[in-house]
């Protein structure tokens, strides 16, 4: 987002003293485009030095969210404030303090890379300098290239030098990793985790579930519109039961009953596939006291657990289910 005017932090021009508590804030936000209500009714906070990723199925409502909050887009209901100002109306007080990188980006082709950079730092006060916004993007050898000859991961990385170079307050990150190469996108991690311990509020959108596992500190799984699961990871996945996997022959002797778990005994081929679901009990332990008590039946029973495994409940158990709009186990307090 390139803006055209001096960045202002303090004072009168920004209406006076520091604002205090979350700055972003987000209530009740509804969306539309003509009668088809995009955002039904989504609330959220950030605070300073916290990431917040909004996942969800494609057209849930994310990029629409975001727009809003840029000020791009005009809600029909609801608010959201960034630090306690509204986007569209107090655009002035905010320029610089938020940065976004957008789903789809608007840089000039013909432009170098150091060349873009520039660009966006002649229209700030405080801008970080090009080699260094380059250096922490990872773009420092392209510096004399043209944006059109980056690849799809190199603009990406190129959106986020324009969106750091400000020293923004807020980031707004809108798929900032699509495309990018497994070892780009650890350096984004590693980026955007420096940028949140600085004390930067980080609203992140994501498919990469295992990128919102890492990052964030709170995460919201978003579908048609609504927020269906909220919370910190460990509350989104309490709800939701470890696996524990393996095979024997149809002869063995039956699995066992365990203590908060279930089980399920699948037999075909004169295989029998068998399925714990540890679903009670303190989520850090519960798998190794099932899987304890397991290999302590099998050498009694001297059962070999063929293809044993472990599947902790992960983020994708949680989104494939609000995908297919089945009900969401709601441990208390997490899902709505
Ligand atoms: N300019 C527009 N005009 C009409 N409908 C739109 C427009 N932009 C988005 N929509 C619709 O609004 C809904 C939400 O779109 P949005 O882009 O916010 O979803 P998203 O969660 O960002 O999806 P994705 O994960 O695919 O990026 C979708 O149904 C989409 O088709
Ligand atoms: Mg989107």
């Amino acid at each position: 987002m390139f803006t055209t005017t001096r960045q202002h932090r303090t004072g009168d021009d920004t209406g006076g003293p520091e604002h205090e508590g979350p700055v972003v804030r987000v209530r009740d936000l509804e969306c539309a485009y003509g009668d088809f209500r995009a955002v039904r009714g989504v609330s959220f906070d950030i605070a300073p030095g916290e990431l917040f990723a909004l996942l969800g199925t494609n057209g849930a409502g994310k990029t629409t969210t975001i727009e809003a909050l840029e000020g791009f887009r005009r809600p029909v209901g609801g608010s959201v404030r960034l630090f306690g100002r509204d986007p569209r109306r107090e655009q002035r007080a905010l320029r610089g303090r938020v940065n976004a990188v957008l789903q789809e980006s608007g840089t000039f082709a013909d432009l170098t890379v150091a060349e873009t950079v520039g660009l966006a730092r002649r229209v700030h006060t405080r801008p970080r300098g090009t080699e260094e916004v380059l250096d922490r993007v990872g773009l420092a050898d392209r510096a004399g290239v043209r944006v059109r000859q980056l690849s799809g991961g190199q603009k990406r990385r190129l959106d986020l030098a324009l969106a750091v170079v400000t020293r923004p307050e807020v980031l707004l990150l809108d798929e900032p990793t699509t495309g990018m190469d497994p070892e780009a996108r650890r350096s984004t991690w590693n980026l955007i985790t420096d940028l949140a311990a600085e004390g930067v509020a980080i609203l992140l959108t994501t498919h990469y579930l295992e990128e919102a596992e890492r990052l964030a500190d709170r995460l919201a799984l978003m579908h048609r519109g609504r927020i269906e699961v909220e919370g910190r990871l460990a509350e989104v996945l309490a709800g939701w039961g470890d696996r524990i996997t393996f095979r024997t022959p149809a002869t063995a002797p039956a699995p066992p009953a365990l203590p908060d778990s279930e089980v399920e005994a699948v037999e075909a081929d004169g295989r029998r596939a068998v399925t714990y679901t540890v679903l009670e009990g303190d989520p850090v332990h519960r798998a190794h006291g099932a899987m304890a008590a397991l290999t302590a039946w099998a050498d009694r029973e001297r059962v070999g657990l063929e293809e044993l495994a472990l599947h902790r409940a992960s983020l994708e158990d949680v989104f494939l289910n609000v995908a297919d709009g089945h009900e969401i186990p709601t441990p208390e307090g997490v899902s709505r």
